[in-house]
């Protein structure tokens, strides 16, 4: 953002502080830029750089390196960053009043926004820290007695793993760990492969909706029809997921998702979301003491004590951002960015591919691996030679590094990235 620009911004800011502004105007050009794409489809809208120039202007981005690791958290657009420091000042102005008097209301109406935005009730949604804290919630709440068992799969992600196995040490439940392929024919193999896994005693699964080893988007809504056959609950990991591909909860038709918003919605660090089926609410244990609550309320979930109600109110923002683009367009895009260097380096000497190519089954995050280097090390060359910023991914099955670009990375990044990875695969 320009200097003057930011000047601009502080004085306004210091004229209407205490009052949470969240509708700061840093989108006009998105908004202006859409009406040129009226009538293109979403997939013709990908490939269209004029109008992403537009939507990459609303990041500030370090110019130190070229950033493809996008998967751990992305960073957010600059009105969601505005936002979020007027909203610290104007709770730092009145801090317990805000916290006793404004509070509530506050964040019932940003839940209202997020559960309006991801198609269910605001009384099936928590407000948590992030995803580990969101299906903890789950995964120590349910009510299993030992010897229940619960399928999972090792592409999962390691503290949901490592959350059942603290269940099955405490309470003696049993955990079935199974394979996925990399590059499935159907997504009845996929199906088939957990309901292999099944038994009377399971209770539950757990369900990666997107890997975040490879990219790999598994059909969640077919898992969870052949498990609620069996009487089978199922958690949908959704922490990769959610505003990356275009979907709302009650698609999945999962009992429990949850996911981290400050991933692809964009919105400030330390924002995640749990969904709980209104009828599932009464049943799972809260992970932390309440007894204000009555068992079928969703607010049991959320009394995590005092915590950063300005990320919760800067999430307006991010939605707003979101929004303009649109679900799809945005799902589209990010597909077109990876498959804009995937295509590119498929025929490269050593080239190891580690994620589906069919659409449905990835969008924005890809794994490649080249034969005869260690993931660590084409990590670091990519960063030492080239400044690409990867992260690399040793998995029994998948090895290789992880690329992820977002919204605001350009073509001519990826062109830099083709070009390292075909000099470092054909020097093997
Ligand atoms: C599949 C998956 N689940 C859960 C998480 C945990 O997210 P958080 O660290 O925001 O809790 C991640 C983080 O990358 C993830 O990839």
């Amino acid at each position: 953002m320009q200097t003057a620009r930011r000047n601009f911004l502080r004085q306004s800011l210091k004229a209407t502080a205490a009052v949470p502004v969240l509708g700061l105007s840093f989108f006009e050009d998105i908004q202006a830029a859409t009406l040129q794409i009226k009538g293109k489809s979403d997939l013709q809208v990908a490939s269209d750089e004029s109008f992403w120039y537009q939507v990459q202007k609303s990041f500030t981005v370090s110019p130190h390196f070229i950033n493809l690791e996008n998967g751990y958290f992305t960073l957010a657009a600059d009105e969601v960053i505005e936002a979020q420091i007027k909203n610290i000042r104007m709770i730092n102005e009145q801090p317990s009043w805000y916290m006793r008097k404004m509070q509530w209301d506050d964040r019932l109406a940003i839940k209202k926004k997020i559960a309006d935005f991801a198609g269910v009730s605001h009384e099936e949604i928590a407000l948590l820290r992030n995803t580990t804290e969101a299906l903890n919630v789950v995964i120590q709440g349910l009510d299993m007695k030992a010897g229940d068992e619960a399928v999972m799969t090792n592409q999962d992600y390691g503290s949901m793993l490592e959350a059942f196995q603290l269940k099955a040490k405490r309470y003696g439940t049993v955990n079935k760990e199974i394979d996925l392929p990399l590059h499935p024919k159907s997504d009845q193999e996929i199906v088939d492969i957990y309901e292999k896994a099944i038994t009377p005693k399971t209770k539950v699964i757990l369900v990666t909706h997107l890997i975040n080893l490879n990219g790999h988007v598994l059909p969640v809504r077919k898992i969870a029809d052949m498990a609620h056959g069996k009487g089978v609950e199922v958690i949908s990991d959704s922490a990769h997921a959610f505003a990356h591909v275009d979907f709302k909860i009650p698609d999945l038709d999962c009992d429990y998702l949850g996911t981290s918003l400050h991933k692809w919605l964009g919105a400030s660090l330390g924002l995640g979301m749990l969904y709980v089926k209104k009828d599932k609410i009464a049943n799972l244990w809260p992970l932390l003491g309440d007894t204000g609550m009555p068992e079928d309320d969703i607010r049991k979930f959320e009394h995590i004590g005092t915590h950063a109600c300005s990320s919760d109110l800067a999430l307006a923002n991010a939605l707003r951002f979101h929004n303009i683009i649109g679900s799809s367009r945005k799902e589209q895009r990010l597909r077109y960015l990876k498959n804009y260097w995937m295509e590119k380096v498929t025929d490269y000497p050593n080239i190891v591919l580690n994620t589906p190519k069919e659409d449905q089954r990835s969008c924005a995050i890809g794994n490649v691996g080249v034969e005869g280097i260690e993931p660590a090390k084409l990590e670091e060359v990519l960063y030492d030679k080239y400044k690409i910023f990867t992260v690399a991914i040793n998995h029994k099955d998948i090895k290789g590094v992880r690329v992820t670009p977002h919204l605001y990375t350009t073509t001519k990044d990826l062109d830099v990235f083709v070009s390292a990875l075909q000099e470092i695969s054909s020097s093997m």
